[in-house]
């Protein structure tokens, strides 16, 4: 498996240099293919990508050949704060021509349980399959303090197994419910990026690429994929153990 670190000064230059990636990817794998399949994170680290996105490459790109999920979502209705759904659609969706039947919104206002059962069906439907599994062009992690990623948290390694495309978790401090794609979906993905930036970040960065034992009680680490290539873009700060 091929892992890629790519570390740049600020987080300001670090999304500018992923916007520049990810487009160029759309770019080629579009010309190859009818759609490229995207399923992006949320939290607050992936903002100032998809502000770049928006003023900077709003026109750059055919947006039509582009199928947009999410990899995870919090149980909250698309209004509140907190919805990831919601933050996509005021810094970047808003600002971009991706016709509402690419974009595939987990529904955080409905009961868990279902959903994750309807988004697994979304994700079959739509995403092209390599022996039954999904296999999405590209998929955008972030990572939390806690060494979690997309809504998959410490002691929850259980998501890496399951057979499902998306289940239920809970976020371990807050109980908030979350929907997620699991390790399955994601391990099977053509690329995977992670996007972090922030000193916080800085020790589980550098735990998971050393590949030490204690990166195992991280669910970052168990992001391995089968055939494709991990690429992590890095702020200093956050990536300033390996250096
Ligand atoms: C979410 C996520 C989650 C996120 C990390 C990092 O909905 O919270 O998709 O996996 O990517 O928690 O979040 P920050 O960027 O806010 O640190």
């Amino acid at each position: 498996m091929k892992i890629l670190y790519k570390i740049f000064s600020t987080p300001e230059e670090t999304a500018d240099g992923f916007a520049e990636e990810i487009i160029s990817l759309i770019k080629t794998t579009g010309e190859k293919k009818k759609f490229v399949s995207i399923a992006i994170s949320g939290g607050s680290t992936p903002k100032l990508f998809f502000s770049v996105l928006a003023d900077k490459y709003s026109g750059a790109i055919d947006w039509t050949t582009v199928k947009l999920f999410w990899v995870d979502e919090r149980c909250v209705p698309p209004d509140d704060s907190d919805s990831n759904y919601g933050m996509t659609v005021r810094i970047l969706l808003s600002k971009i021509n991706l016709p509402s039947e690419n974009i595939f919104r987990m529904r955080g206002e409905d009961d868990p349980v279902k959903e994750a059962e309807r988004y697994s069906d979304v994700i079959s439907n739509h995403v092209n399959h390599k022996k039954d599994v999904p296999v999405f062009d590209i998929i955008i992690l972030g990572m939390g303090e806690d060494g979690h990623t997309a809504s998959i948290f410490p002691g929850d390694e259980k998501l890496f197994t399951d057979r499902k495309n998306c289940n239920v978790s809970v976020h371990p401090v807050t109980g908030q419910k979350r929907i997620t794609i699991t390790g399955k979906v994601i391990n099977n993905a053509r690329s995977v990026f992670f996007l972090i930036t922030g000193s916080n970040k800085s020790n589980i960065v550098n735990e998971i690429y050393r590949n030490s034992e204690v990166s195992r009680m991280f669910p970052a680490a168990h992001v391995r994929l089968k055939n494709g290539k991990i690429t992590w873009f890095l702020d200093y700060e956050s990536g300033k153990f390996i250096v």
